[in-house]
């Protein structure tokens, strides 16, 4: 039997790698001690498999064809297209078709119809964090791509039925393997629209808090703010499915800081995770 063996969230704003030169020192520090603990405690699970559950920039998908969500089944991936993330150390990840399968099949059972890809660029949202943490030993990769970007977008209650509906795929996969999720993007940033650049710190302490509370809350707050609070806040959904996935039990808030530079609201959480 497979086991979910740590659930992890963190923010992957292009900047992070694109001005990180120009991030003040004491944040960079932050930044990276951020990462660097999500790594560690990455590399103490030992993961043999991580799901990464992160948005598509533009990099698979377009207007043509914008899939709700969509599992990379593939026996690989294609390292990050964008040209500035060419010193990214992968041009190749290993998936993990099988355990891949098993999840959308599952899925499928329980009327969740994700589509499927057997051929995924993994862009930044999911190689920026890899990259940071600095893992020794890069994990087989299960990319679970959440539209965080293109409305309409999945519901909130969904993306939390979704992580709890892969923990219970994790845990009905009948080989041992160890499983871990990671969650990428937010918290909040703007991006192409007139408030660009702003960060909503109210809005992301706010949303930290409510993790810890019930879901119906957390839900309910997000309803209401995510539509003035800069449209790249709604890649929280890719918190809440690693929410659902941990059993909703609120999360250890490594860090969290605003970076102007960057212009997102870093934030990085280890999920408590459900025996
Ligand atoms: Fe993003």
């Amino acid at each position: 039997m497979a086991d979910l063996v740590g659930v992890f969230a963190a923010s992957h704003g292009p900047l992070l790698i694109r001005e990180w030169e120009a991030v003040p020192p004491q944040q960079k520090q932050r930044l990276e001690e951020a990462f660097g603990t999500l790594g560690e405690r990455m590399a103490q699970a030992r993961p043999d498999l991580l799901v990464v559950v992160s948005p598509d920039h533009w990099s698979n998908f377009f207007l043509d064809n914008v899939p709700a969500v969509c599992i990379g089944v593939g026996d690989s991936h294609e390292g990050p297209p964008e040209p500035w993330m060419k010193a990214f150390p992968h041009r190749e990840l290993a998936g993990h078709p099988a355990f891949a399968l098993h999840l959308v099949r599952e899925a499928m059972k329980r009327a969740f119809e994700p589509s499927v890809s057997h051929r995924l660029k993994l862009d930044h949202g999911i190689c920026i964090p890899l990259w940071r943490m600095n893992l020794e030993r890069l994990p087989r990769i299960v990319p679970m791509i959440v539209n965080s970007i293109e409305p309409p977008l999945p519901s909130l209650a969904r993306c939390l039925a979704w992580g709890r509906q892969l923990a219970d795929a994790i845990r009905s996969y009948p080989q041992d393997l160890k499983i871990a999720v990671l969650a990428t993007g937010g918290l909040s940033h703007s991006i192409g629209e007139p408030t660009m650049g702003a960060i909503y710190e109210d809005f992301d302490r706010e949303t930290i808090r409510l993790f810890s509370q019930s879901q119906t809350e957390l839900v309910e707050y997000l309803e209401e703010k995510l539509p003035v609070s800069g449209n790249g806040s709604e890649e929280v959904r890719n918190w809440l499915v690693a929410h659902g996935a941990a059993g909703a039990r609120g999360f250890e808030l490594v860090d969290y800081l605003p970076v102007p530079k960057v212009i997102v609201g870093c934030g990085f959480a280890a999920w408590r995770v459900a025996a």
